[in-house]
């Protein structure tokens, strides 16, 4: 599980601890990227067992989830709620592409490369989206470029592969493509996405599926014990 940037808010110590209460009971592995309410030097504390590619710097990791890569970026600028890619991020992606040419990778960062048309988190998205273009366009063996930081569903293309923004379990970001209502948020079903991959030809197949956060009726079955529809 990728908890895709602003594991916490202000951010301090007592809220990083209080996420790892949170995720204790999960037995799925899980690890997370730095957004705008991070702090580099908490998580590298409250996570000492991250790999992370550096001791300073930018906390960018590879990790191997069977067959796939996936590739965790920072896109962080502390302080600031807009993203950037540092040289040695781009320099770190070039060379972790690189080195397993033929296994299919999913890049995961905080800020959208992208616009969304929701122009208060356009204005603060992946500022030199170019520079991680041209990377992305050297290395096939990319399938996903995704972001969070919009707390909303959002599927497009970037650097010509599939590029989605996963929606959040805390608020959405309004939906306001005409600048109509400034800065607001909405109250939302929560959600996350599950990207399921296949293997096949080439790089084999990845299906993204949005799972709605909640108890649901169901799943009630189609058909009875006689195989008749119900
Ligand atoms: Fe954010």
């Amino acid at each position: 599980m990728v908890i895709s940037g602003d594991l916490v808010d202000t951010p301090t110590a007592e809220e990083y601890a209080h996420l790892k209460r949170l995720l204790e009971p999960l037995a799925l592995r899980h690890v997370g990227i730095p957004g705008n309410h991070d702090s580099r030097e908490a998580m590298r504390t409250a996570f000492p067992e991250a790999g992370y590619a550096g001791s300073i710097g930018p906390l960018n990791q590879c990790m191997a989830a069977g067959p796939l890569d996936l590739v965790l970026l920072d896109s962080s600028v502390p302080g600031e709620p807009q993203g950037r890619l540092e040289a040695a991020t781009l320099d770190w992606l070039e060379a972790t592409l690189k080195a397993a040419p033929l296994r299919p990778a999913l890049v995961f960062l905080h800020h959208p490369p992208f616009q969304t048309g929701i122009a208060h988190m356009d204005r603060q998205n992946l500022h030199n989206a170019e520079a991680l273009e041209a990377v992305i366009r050297r290395h096939p063996r990319v399938q996903l470029v995704a972001a969070g930081h919009v707390h909303r569903a959002v599927l497009t293309r970037f650097a010509g592969v599939p590029a989605t923004i996963c929606p959040a379990p805390s608020h959405a970001v309004a939906l306001d493509l005409s600048e109509k209502y400034g800065p607001s948020f909405a109250i939302e079903p929560p959600a996350f996405h599950l990207h399921s991959w296949f293997p096949g030809t080439g790089f084999g197949q990845l299906v993204s599926h949005h799972v709605p956060i909640g108890v649901f009726e169901g799943p009630h079955p189609f058909f009875g014990p006689d195989g008749r529809l119900l």
